[in-house]
C-alpha cells in the first residue's frame, strides 16, 4: 500500500470500522423543548465533540412539523451514537430503529438509548441492506464523506423504505451538492426545501 509504504497512516473516516483506534468516551449534554439529552460519543464517529449543526436543525425542523406522530415507525439512516433518532423518539413518543455502518457508533447508539429511556432499536446496516420494514418516515444526515453513489443510495433507494404516503427527510449543506442533489431527487419524489440556515438546507421528499 503506498500511504503505508510511505510511513503516513492510513486515512480515517467517520464511516470506517477500525476497533484499533484509541477509545476516549465523552458525554454530551444536549438540551431541546425542555428535556436534556445524553449522549455518550468516542473517537472515530461523527460529531464526536459535539452535536452537529445540521443534524440539530434537521430535527428542530422535523418537531416543528410534526407536533403528533403517536404510532409512527421511524427510520434514521446513518445514526451514528443516535442524536437524532433518540430525541424524536422522546419528543414525540414514537418508535424509531436506527442504522449505520460503523460499530463503534452503534455500540454508542445502544447505549445512549438506554441512558436516555427511548423506544429505539439500532442495528447494523449497509444503506438499507439488513432493513426490512417499511416506514412512515426517513430521516438522515447522509455521510457527505462516503461519497455520492452511497448518499444517492440512501437517498433515491429510502422510496422502497416507505409506507405510500411515507416522507424522506434530511439535511444537506449547500457547499455539499444541496442544491444537484435536490435535482436527482426530483427525477423521483416531489421535494420541497423546509427551511435554510447557515449554509445548510433542510428537505422533505415525498412519493409522487
Ligand atoms: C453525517 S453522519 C450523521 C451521524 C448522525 N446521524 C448524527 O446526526 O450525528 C453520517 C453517518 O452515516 C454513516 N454511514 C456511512 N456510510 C454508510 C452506509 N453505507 N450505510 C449506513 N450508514 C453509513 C456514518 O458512519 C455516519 O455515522
Amino acid at each position: 500500500m503506498y500511504i503505508l509504504e510511505k510511513g503516513l497512516l492510513p486515512l480515517e473516516h467517520y464511516f470506517t470500522n477500525n476497533a484499533n483506534l484509541k477509545s476516549e468516551i465523552r458525554e454530551l449534554i444536549y438540551t431541546i423543548a425542555n428535556t436534556e439529552f445524553k449522549f455518550l460519543s468516542d473517537n472515530g464517529v461523527f460529531a464526536k465533540n459535539k452535536i452537529d449543526y445540521g443534524s440539530a436543525f434537521l430535527v428542530s425542523q422535523f418537531l416543528k412539523q410534526h407536533l403528533d406522530i403517536t404510532g409512527s415507525h421511524i427510520l434514521d439512516v446513518g445514526c451514528g451514537y443516535g442524536f437524532i433518532g433518540i430525541v424524536i423518539s422522546k419528543l414525540r413518543k414514537t418508535k424509531v430503529d436506527l442504522i449505520d455502518v460503523n460499530k463503534r457508533a452503534l455500540h454508542l447508539c445502544e447505549r445512549n438509548i438506554k441512558i436516555n429511556k427511548v423506544d429505539c432499536q439500532a442495528y447494523i446496516s449497509d444503506c438499507y441492506e439488513n432493513v426490512d420494514n417499511k416506514y412512515d418516515y426517513i430521516i438522515t444526515n447522509p455521510p457527505i464523506r462516503a461519497g455520492k453513489v452511497v448518499v444517492e443510495k440512501i437517498l433515491l433507494e429510502a422510496k422502497n423504505y416507505l409506507q405510500d404516503q411515507g416522507e424522506l427527510w434530511f439535511v444537506i449543506h449547500k457547499d455539499q451538492g444541496a442544491k444537484s442533489m435536490q435535482k436527482i431527487l426530483e427525477k423521483q419524489y416531489s421535494v420541497e426545501i423546509i427551511a435554510k440556515s447557515k449554509g445548510f438546507f433542510v428537505f422533505c421528499a415525498k412519493i409522487y
